[in-house]
C-alpha cells in the first residue's frame, strides 16, 4: 500500500479514492523570464509531493499534511475566499485551498463544491527555491480534478495552479514552477514559452554523456526575497512600458543595445539586460541539448549566474560561493536557480567529478562559517501523475 493512502486511512477512518503526485523542479536556464512572457528550460525532479484523496457530498473539504504540525483543517469548499485564507501553523494549506478555489472559479469540475478529503505528504524542501509550493498546487489540481474523472491538458491545471498562487495564496510568481510540475517528462528539459505555454521536450540525458547535475541547497533564505521579487516584477513591466513594449519578451537581442539607450534608469537598463540576454541563453543551452553537445551549456550557465548577481541582483554570497567553488573544483558551469536570495544552486559536473565537487562545496561553506549546504544528485524526472 502506498505510505500517503494508509495514512489517508488511518487519519479519515476510510480509504482514498486514488493519490496523485507532482514533483519540485529545478531550473536549468532562463529565470526572471517567466513573469515577462520569456523562455525558460526546467526540469522536473524526482522529489514528488503526493496528495492521497476522496470527494464528500457535504460541502465539506478537509486538508491535512504528514509534513507540518498542524491538525486536519476543515474548511466550507463553496465559502473558499481569497481575502481569507488560512493563516500561521494552516498557512501551508493556503495551497490546496487556492486550489480548490481557483478550481470552482473556473467551474472545473462544478460539483467540486460537494467538498473533498485530502492528505498530502511531500518529499520536495521547502525553501530551498525547489518549487515545493507548485509541487503541492499541481498534485491538488490534479487530485481535485481527478477524482470527478476530468483530465484537463496540463498547461491548463498549470495556469490554474499559477492563479491559486497569485490570487489566493498571495505571491506574485510567473508560470514556470507549475508547467515543469505539470508537464516535464523524464530524460527531458522542459523548453518553455511562457507567454503561449508551448512546451518542448529537449533530450537532456546527462548520465549518457558521463555527465551529473548536482543541486546545492544553500539553507538560506532572505527574509527580503518577497518584496524583491515584486519589486524586480515592477521594474521589467514599468521598462517594457516605457520601451512601448507588451513585454521584454518583445526585445530582441538584436535590438538590446539601442532601446537600453532610451532608458534613463540605470537599474532598470541592468535588469533589462539581464532579461533579454537570458531568453537568448535559453535558445543558446536548448541548441547545444539539442546538438548532444551538452558540455556547451555550461559556460552559458555561468554566464547566466554572473547576471543573475550583477545585472538582476538576486544572487548572495552562500549562492555566489556555492557556483564559484564548484567551477574552480571543475564543473563545467553553475548558477543559482530560482527567485534567488538563497534556494539552489545547480552545477553541471562530469559524473566521476560528483564526491569531489561535493566536498569543494561543502569544505568551502564550512570555511566560510556558512551552514553546511545539503548537495543532491539530480537527473530530469517525470511530471505530474496520478499514481494510485
Ligand atoms: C520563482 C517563481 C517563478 C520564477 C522564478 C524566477 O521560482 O515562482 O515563477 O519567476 O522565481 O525565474
Amino acid at each position: 500500500m502506498n505510505r500517503t493512502a494508509g495514512e489517508f486511512r488511518e487519519l479519515y477512518g476510510y480509504s482514498p479514492e486514488g493519490v496523485w503526485a507532482a514533483p519540485g523542479r529545478v531550473n536549468l536556464i532562463g529565470e526572471h523570464t517567466d513573469y515577462n512572457d520569456g523562455f525558460a528550460l526546467p526540469f522536473a525532479l524526482p522529489q514528488r509531493t503526493e496528495v492521497a484523496a476522496a470527494r464528500r457530498t457535504d460541502g465539506i473539504l478537509r486538508l491535512h499534511s504528514a509534513d507540518v504540525r498542524a491538525g486536519v483543517l476543515t474548511l466550507d469548499a463553496a465559502g473558499l475566499d481569497p481575502a481569507r485564507p488560512p493563516r500561521g501553523a494552516d498557512a501551508w494549506a493556503g495551497y490546496p485551498a487556492g486550489v480548490a478555489w481557483a478550481l470552482l472559479e473556473a467551474g472545473l469540475p462544478a460539483d467540486l463544491t460537494g467538498g473533498a478529503d485530502l492528505h498530502v505528504r511531500s518529499e520536495v524542501p521547502t525553501g530551498a527555491g525547489l518549487s515545493s509550493s507548485a509541487a503541492l498546487e499541481v498534485a491538488t489540481a490534479l487530485a481535485l480534478t481527478g477524482l470527478h474523472g476530468l483530465t484537463p491538458p496540463s498547461p491548463e491545471l498549470a495556469a490554474l495552479a499559477r492563479r491559486a498562487e497569485n490570487a489566493y495564496v498571495g505571491v506574485p510568481c510567473g508560470v514556470m514552477d507549475q508547467m515543469a510540475s505539470a508537464c516535464a517528462t523524464e530524460g527531458h528539459a522542459l523548453r518553455l514559452d511562457t507567454r503561449t505555454l508551448e512546451q518542448r521536450h529537449i533530450p537532456f540525458d546527462c548520465a549518457a554523456a558521463g555527465l551529473g547535475l548536482l543541486v546545492v541547497d544553500t539553507r538560506v533564505r532572505h527574509a527580503l526575497a518577497d518584496g524583491a521579487y515584486a519589486e524586480r516584477r515592477a521594474t521589467c513591466h514599468r521598462a517594457a512600458a516605457a520601451l512601448g513594449l507588451p513585454a521584454l519578451r518583445d526585445l530582441p537581442y538584436a535590438g538590446l543595445e539601442e532601446a537600453l539607450s532610451r532608458l534613463a534608469d540605470p537599474v532598470a537598463r541592468r535588469r533589462v539586460r539581464h532579461v533579454v540576454t537570458e531568453n537568448e541563453r535559453v535558445l543558446r543551452v536548448e541548441e547545444s541539448l539539442r546538438a548532444g553537445r551538452l558540455r556547451e551549456a555550461g559556460p552559458l550557465l555561468s554566464a547566466g549566474h554572473a547576471s543573475l548577481r550583477e545585472d538582476y541582483e538576486v544572487s548572495c554570497p552562500e549562492l555566489d560561493l556555492a557556483v564559484a567553488t564548484a567551477e574552480a573544483a571543475g564543473a563545467y558551469g553553475a548558477r543559482m536557480t530560482g527567485g534567488g536570495f538563497g534556494g539552489s544552486a545547480l552545477a553541471l559536473i562530469d559524473a566521476e567529478a560528483e564526491a569531489e565537487v561535493t566536498r569543494a562545496v561543502t569544505d568551502a561553506f564550512v570555511r566560510a562559517g556558512f551552514r553546511p549546504p545539503r548537495v543532491t544528485a539530480a537527473a530530469p524526472a517525470a511530471g505530474a501523475d496520478r499514481i494510485l
